[in-house]
């Protein structure tokens, strides 16, 4: 089988810093073109190797006005592919190229409408509305205070806003252009439209970077790369390990073994479909380790959340090591690892001072097996692994399944974890699940679950008195997991959960509503 060389049609974006480059890299992919953030210092060899067909600047929130500023290698002007720059993109850009930058009185922050001058390629058949005399109107999306004042030989300028003379600007010889407005967020209504002209119209890209080819290419890749060796891999339910598994088996069949660790702190019935979707549907090979016991007696009486985040991972290395040993020949240990958005960006980076919570996940697990590590998804962002995972035919239940966090019910039972609780909170969390998705607002939100609350509380039903247990339930929306809103959800929603709860989870007595963002409340409560 011959695989398209998804690679070959790639467009390389420069960081500057800017919150909004990985967005920029977002855009690029969901147009089937391979693209990858480096940093604005990126040395001339790594772009020679990258070999892209074009480069788009990003924005940053530096100033082109100081000595030191952040700027472009001379080797993307002498590299001979098209350039993009994307505000601070193009003041560098023009700074660099004899042009002139200051900053400006008057800082342009939001939605401007930018009136179109000149027609060029970038702007084919692209507009939002018409002037009164006639010219075309764009609504874009501006964060910008300095501004481009003199422009650099042989530059046109494009368009203007009443506050900025100089919004979009070209040297269409050259096929170098600046935008000051940000055609990657959803704000700039045409973003999409302008930054499909650039790629398929200037650089002549061909969008090869799609689901089928991915796996097409991965699944050589593996292929080539295991050959006829073992390869081990801890599967969770979680979609990036699911779309591993699947891959790996698609390339190198029962050479995969997937080690399933039932720690007793899944939701509810999560380990019989796991069972049922990749050994019966799929046909893996699976050890499924049945630990409950394991990991309940080595928290029994833990209270405090990060011991119990470390216990939880110390045993599940301990389990995943017993298992590998077992298996002869293998040589090889398979990851979910995806690529986080901010990888190859050293200029966005901060550093990590305070460890909020230690998130455990297998990433102890290479050195300490002595296995070589395989992690087909390192290229790929959550929203190409989800595709990859339609494509594959992995279950909507999978692919689009809320995050669930490695040390389980254990961070959503507060203190001490016992059988009692867990079988309790998993009754609670199925019942919130399973009506979010008939109301249908699941796919709505980011995350939803139950937590269980160790505190007694009295209630009457029928005409006896309680003193059980409390639920509380939580919803929330984000982008990135790192700040969160709560979900307003409806109350009418809510009385009818907690109604079930109370009434289907004999122990439950009283059901709250958590409504704290994050920060300063953090998503799990533990
Ligand atoms: P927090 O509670 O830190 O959660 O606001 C942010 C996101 O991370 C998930 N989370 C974890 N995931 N291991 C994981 O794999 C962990 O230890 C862990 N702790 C939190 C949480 O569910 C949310 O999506």
């Amino acid at each position: 089988m011959t695989t398209k060389n998804i690679y070959k049609h790639s467009i390389l974006i420069l960081d500057f810093g800017s919150q909004y480059s990985p967005l920029i890299a977002r855009r690029v992919r969901e147009l089937g073109i391979y693209c990858k953030l480096y940093p604005w210092n990126v040395s001339k060899e790594k772009i020679i190797l990258f070999n892209p067909k074009g480069i788009i600047l990003s924005g940053s929130p530096e100033s082109a006005t100081l000595f030191n500023a952040p700027c472009i290698s001379e080797y993307v002007f002498d590299a001979g592919v098209p350039v993009l720059g994307i505000c601070y993109g193009m003041q560098i850009m023009a700074m660099q190229l004899g042009g002139k930058v200051e900053i400006s009185n008057k800082c342009e922050f939001g939605h401007k409408q930018v009136k179109i001058e000149k027609d060029i390629t970038l702007l084919r058949d692209i507009q939002d509305n018409i002037s009164f005399d006639g010219k075309k109107l764009l609504d874009v999306w501006m964060s910008h205070t300095d501004k481009v004042t003199l422009l650099p030989p042989n530059f046109i300028n494009v368009a203007s806003t009443e506050n900025c003379k100089f919004a979009i600007i070209a040297n269409i010889y050259k096929n170098f252009y600046g935008l000051q407005f940000h055609p990657e967020v959803t704000h700039t209504t045409q973003g999409i439209s302008i930054l499909k002209r650039f790629i398929f119209d200037i650089c002549h890209c061909n969008s090869e970077w799609i689901s089928v080819n991915i796996i097409d290419h991965m699944v050589e890749t593996i292929r080539h790369q295991v050959g006829n060796d073992k390869v081990i891999l801890g599967i969770s339910g979680g979609v990036d390990s699911a779309v591993t598994a699947i891959l790996l088996h698609r390339a190198i069949g029962d050479n995969l073994v997937c080690v399933f660790i039932d720690n007793g702190l899944l939701r509810l019935n999560e380990a019989c479909q796991i069972k049922n979707i990749f050994k019966k549907i799929f046909g893996l090979k699976i050890l499924h380790v049945q630990a409950e016991k394991r990991f309940l007696k080595s928290l029994s009486g833990v209270v405090d959340p990060e011991l119990k985040r470390k216990i939880i991972g110390r045993i599940f290395i301990e389990i995943f090591e017993e298992e590998a040993n077992k298996i002869r020949g293998v040589k090889w240990l398979a990851q979910g690892t995806i690529c986080s958005d901010m990888i190859e960006s050293s200029v966005s980076i901060t550093p990590i001072t305070n460890i909020i919570k230690s998130h455990h996940n297998v990433g102890g697990l290479p050195k300490k097996l002595k296995l070589m590590l395989i992690e087909p998804l390192k290229e790929l962002f959550k929203d190409e692994v989800r595709k990859i995972g339609v494509e594959l035919g992995l279950p909507d239940d999978i692919i689009y399944r809320h995050p669930f966090p490695g040390p389980g019910l254990a961070i959503r039972i507060l203190g001490n974890v016992t059988k009692e609780y867990a079988d309790l909170l998993r009754i609670a969390d199925a019942i919130f699940i399973e009506e979010l998705l008939i109301a249908n607002l699941y796919n709505k939100i980011s995350q939803a679950f139950a937590v269980f609350i160790p505190v007694r509380s009295v209630g009457v039903m029928g005409d006896k008195r309680k003193y059980e247990w409390i639920i509380a339930l939580r919803a929330i929306e984000t982008i990135d997991f790192m700040t969160a809103k709560w979900v307003n959800l409806p109350y009418e929603f809510l009385s009818y959960v907690s109604n079930r709860i109370i009434n289907e989870a004999q122990g439950i007595s009283r059901v709250v509503y958590d409504i704290s963002s994050k920060p300063p409340a953090t998503i799990e409560w533990e």
